[in-house]
């Protein structure tokens, strides 16, 4: 049986004093959570915050992006070398955000899975459609059109050491939540894809979900098959919520 994952995802918010406050209400909150892991996504310069409090816990933490390039000239980027530096366990990539806002494309996304791969993180590989996208009804060709991008250039045992989050983008921040059914039907046709490479590597890929999921909505998305925790917007930020949020993935 898959174990469940919960990690938050910061984005671009926090300051020392906040971080430190939230942090500590969330290793209080899960220190006795056994069955299930959490993780945190902060921004850059508090990974050595996040270093410095979680370091000996169970929660880890990680980065929300890196550069694909391994060093060198890249101004105001940060390769995987470094946020191994910083004991980082995860780097997400291809958050809807960045492909969006940043006009990451799905080449780009699979170079920096790969690189994030080679120095040892986990990447989180974020997927999803626009709003868009699902009333057009092509929701499995985009899917399966960001996922081939990594399995083509990383090959399908990489997702055997890496992490899947299906965010529909018309869910992100919106208070939206997709339906248990409806987020596991893109769960099963994300497994079913990997499994017709690999059924092994299919049938131990954790496969969150993300959008809009709250401590009230969190233990029936995660009581789906195919539905393997989530990766947590909005309410990462309050210590109470996401550790109800861990809690339910436990149940
Ligand atoms: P919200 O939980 O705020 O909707 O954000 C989801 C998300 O983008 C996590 O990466």
């Amino acid at each position: 049986m898959r174990r469940k994952l919960v990690v938050g995802n910061w984005k671009m918010v926090g300051t020392l004093a906040r971080n430190k406050v939230l942090l500590e209400g969330v290793l209080a909150g899960v220190r006795d959570l056994r069955n299930a892991d959490c993780a945190v996504c902060v921004p850059f310069p508090y990974l050595a915050q996040a270093q410095s409090l979680l370091q000996g816990s169970s929660i880890g933490w990680g980065a929300q992006n890196l550069s694909q390039h391994a060093e060198g000239a890249y101004t105001g980027e940060v390769c995987a070398g470094m946020l191994v530096d910083f004991g980082c366990k995860y780097a997400i990539v291809g958050h809807s955000e960045r492909r969006n806002l940043y006009q990451e494309s799905d080449e780009v996304v699979a170079a920096k899975f790969d690189t994030a791969l080679k120095a040892g993180l986990q990447p989180i590989l974020c997927v999803g459609e626009t709003l868009a996208e699902r009333e057009a009804g092509v929701t499995d060709e985009v899917v399966a059109r960001q996922l081939d991008a990594v399995l083509n250039r990383a090959g399908v045992k990489a997702l055997a050491k890496a992490v899947v989050a299906y965010e529909p983008v018309w869910a992100i921040g919106t208070g939206k939540t997709a339906s248990p059914d409806q987020a596991q039907a893109v769960h099963a046709f994300i497994r079913q894809r990997v499994a017709k490479l690999d059924g092994q590597v299919a049938q131990g890929l954790c496969i969150l979900y993300g959008g809009s999921v709250k401590a009230a909505n969190a233990v029936e998305l995660f009581s789906m098959p195919d539905i393997d925790g989530g990766l947590i917007g909005g309410a990462s930020l309050i210590a109470e919520d996401f550790v109800a949020i861990c809690r339910a993935g436990q149940k």
